[in-house]
């Protein structure tokens, strides 16, 4: 049998219009527009693509999207220094960095200089740790998104055997927690990983987000798990994920697509984050 398909633009859907509500609320009571900006630094062609697509959603949820675009070669005092002001100015109720960034900067010096109530990725060390710790408050996008997937599937978590592939900061290590803190038993694996198809065959949940077309294939899943593939490379023939999607799609009970899978569902999460940072800007 054929496995579902998971429909990643209805589920961000859902989740837009609970933000657009949370939105207006905040709107009203206050009676002022969310100002949240995002840092772009040189010109990176998926970045802008993503941009783009982020932007189009705040327009939809009620989010006048800001963006300061430095050019590559902006030095790090420079930036630091635009952290530190948004991080004071009180009519800046959230701030993004717009990842990768050019090499000659550290993504960690940035991110640590990030307020952690204006931090709409989740990424500072605050936030992280509150991941992890079990409090979680604002949770890297990627991560929720895989969250909300399987929350809107009604998939128990408890018990189950979690296998994810890549052990980024944005991705694998906050997921990890957030498996954790429902009590499943999550192996982590990554390119040093000595026998990846030892571990994914027994999984009843396999996340992937290698960046390699075609990593996975039937021979790597359980029958009937639940396939998330986070991966996104462009090919010639078109965006493609981790996942070998025809020959998979006979064995698993789920399978995200790409595109059309966790993508949109991210770029929603941003949308949850912001409404979050808005309200903590208000809140006090
Ligand atoms: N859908 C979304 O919203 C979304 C969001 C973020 C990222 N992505 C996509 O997800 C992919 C990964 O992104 P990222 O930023 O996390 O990249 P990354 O930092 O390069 O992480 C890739 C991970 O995969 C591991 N890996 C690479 N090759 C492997 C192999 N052959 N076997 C096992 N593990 C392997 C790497 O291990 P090592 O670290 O040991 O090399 C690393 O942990 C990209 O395609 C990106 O476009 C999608």
């Amino acid at each position: 049998m054929s496995a579902e398909i998971v429909d990643g633009k209805k589920i961000a859907e859902k989740i837009r219009k609970n933000v657009a509500f949370e939105i207006q609320k905040l709107k009203l009571k206050y009676n002022i527009e969310p100002n949240i900006t995002t840092i772009k630094i040189g010109n990176n062609p998926e970045s802008n693509i993503y941009l783009k697509l982020r932007d189009t959603a705040c327009e939809k949820v009620g989010i006048k999207p800001k963006n300061i675009e430095l050019p590559e070669s902006v030095s790090e005092e420079e930036i630091i220094n635009l952290i530190s002001r948004l991080n004071e100015d009180k009519k800046v109720h959230g701030i993004l960095i717009q990842f990768p960034i050019p090499k000659h900067l550290s993504s960690d010096k940035l991110i640590n200089t990030l307020n952690p109530k204006k931090d709409v990725e989740g990424l500072t060390p605050l936030n992280m740790g509150k991941t992890i710790v079990g409090d979680e408050y604002i949770v890297p996008c990627t991560p929720l998104a895989i969250l909300k997937i399987l929350e809107e599937e009604k998939i128990r978590l408890q018990g189950k055997d979690v296998v994810i592939i890549n052990h980024s900061n944005i991705v694998g290590k906050p997921l990890t927690a957030l498996f954790l803190n429902r009590n499943a038993t999550v192996s982590v694996t990554h390119v040093f990983t000595k026998d990846l198809k030892k571990y994914t065959i027994g999984a009843d949940i396999l996340i992937s987000a290698s960046g390699i077309p075609k990593l996975i294939n039937k021979e790597h899943i359980k029958p009937d798990a639940f396939v998330i593939d986070v991966g996104i490379i462009k090919t010639s023939d078109g965006v493609t994920g981790d996942v070998d999607f025809e020959s998979v799609k006979n064995i698993a009970g789920k399978i995200t697509p790409v595109p059309g899978g966790v993508g949109p569902v991210t770029v929603a999460c941003s949308l949850v984050n912001m409404a979050k940072t808005f309200r903590n800007c208000m809140e006090k």
